[in-house]
């Protein structure tokens, strides 16, 4: 092995090259698993971000969902540096002075009772994954190694070895196996074939209540309900991965809530973490959390009381409900200008908040390359599944920027 015997001179870096060139930069040293849009950030307040040469850009994406209180929220950026001053990890080896608070918080604004802290989203579906086999077996009375989780056609949960074995998404998966077994997909908002897939075997359902990275595939009105009277008629857990179609987001504080729907088991993440560190959580009714005992799980990071301090300004932030009514009021207001597009570029869209799956004409352009468009006339989102724009823009986003994403839309699907 040859190691390097010159190195860049610190502090030669960032500051003095361009985006051009540390974009180029990049490519030999940074694994190639995403294609980013060619912009390099630099500073962000808010809804806007700036890149190295001092461009602005409206951000419509507001990292897939974890900074839904824009850029460095006032209140959010305070309570990290007041915690920077104080301890910022301990290990779960020891308590800190900041968890209590937060898993109060948490459990309250979820009706559940117990949180266990964990850090990306992955890790809080990891984690939900084996409660639930503890459960079946402990609880349910599972034959040992039987225990199975149902899951939906088109899911995204994370990138884990496990969680890509149950994804019916090739590229996901490809070069990736031998998988994990003891998972069983079913079609999205398809009840009966929920049913059909559930037997004494089932630890738990594991679904989106909106699907995200499928497009924002929200499911027709009653199959929350539905999931949740079939789990429980069936002796089996709901999880609901609601790491980004949670916190508000939606209109609602959670995206079950618009049935009145509580599931045994509640994931979260990327919000949770005020866009400064990753910070999940999965939230769960006390009997289900208590198959946890001392040794069998655990993470060094998760629950730290910096992670702690900033979730629990966040759940602050939530407890107010300016953001669910923001979101719901704006939602609107984007729902209406998807609308208008529609036919002129748009084939169809599906929006509930702030949040939408727009699918664009392909004879248009990809979406890739309407992204990149909307990137020139100073506009981020992502593209998904070839020809779909997610939106999903900080909840703090005022009408008259949402008018400006809405006009760089239609101006490039002209
Ligand atoms: C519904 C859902 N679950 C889990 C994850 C994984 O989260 P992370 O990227 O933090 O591991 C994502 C990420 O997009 C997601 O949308």
């Amino acid at each position: 092995m040859t190691s390097p015997t010159t190195f860049p001179a610190s502090g030669s870096a960032s500051g003095t090259r361009s985006s051009a060139q540390l974009i180029r930069a990049e490519a030999p040293v940074v694994a190639h698993n995403y294609h980013p849009l060619p912009v390099v950030v630099a500073r962000a307040e808010g809804t806007w971000v700036e890149d190295v040469e001092g461009r602005r850009y409206l951000d419509m994406l507001a990292g897939y969902s974890a900074l839904n209180f824009g850029h460095r929220h006032p209140a959010i950026v305070e309570a990290a540096h007041r915690q920077l001053d104080e301890v910022t990890l301990t290990s779960r080896a020891f308590h800190n002075d900041r968890l209590a608070g937060f898993a109060e918080r948490l459990a309250e604004l979820t009706g559940l009772d117990m949180v266990l802290p964990m850090n990306t989203g992955a890790e809080a579906v990891e984690s939900a994954v084996k409660v639930a086999r503890k459960w079946a077996y402990e609880v349910k009375g599972v034959a040992p190694g039987r225990a199975t989780v149902v899951v939906a056609d088109g899911n995204f949960h994370g990138r884990t070895t496990t969680i890509v074995s149950f994804s019916t998404d090739e590229a996901a998966r490809a070069g990736f196996g031998p998988f994990t077994p003891g998972f069983r997909a079913v079609p999205y908002n398809d009840l009966a074939a929920l049913e059909a897939a559930v037997d004494e075997t089932t630890a738990a359902v594991l679904i989106e209540p909106i699907q995200g990275e499928a497009g924002v595939v929200i499911p027709d009105e009653g199959y929350l309900t539905g999931v949740r009277e079939l789990t429980r008629r069936l002796g089996c857990l709901f999880i609901a991965d609601e790491i980004q179609s949670g916190l508000g987001r939606t209109g609602r504080t959670l995206a079950v809530d618009h049935e009145s729907v509580v599931p045994d088991v509640l994931l979260l993440g990327k919000a949770l973490g005020g866009g400064i560190v990753p910070v999940s959580a999965v939230v769960a009714h006390r009997d289900v959390l208590s198959v946890l005992r001392p040794g069998d799980h655990g993470s060094t990071f998760g629950g730290n009381p910096l992670s702690a301090a900033v979730g629990s300004a966040v759940l602050d932030l939530l407890a107010t409900g300016e953001f669910q009514r923001r979101a719901a009021e704006l939602g609107d207001v984007l729902d209406r200008g998807l609308a208008a597009l529609t036919g002129t570029g748009v084939i169809a869209y599906r929006a509930r908040g702030l949040w939408a799956g727009v699918d664009i004409d392909p004879a248009i352009g990809t979406g890739r390359q309407i992204s990149e468009r909307l990137l020139a006339e100073g506009v981020l989102v992502k593209d998904t599944h070839g020809s779909t724009l997610r939106l999903a823009p900080p909840l703090t986003i005022t009408e008259e920027e949402l008018h400006t994403a809405l006009e760089a839309l239609r101006k490039v699907l002209a």
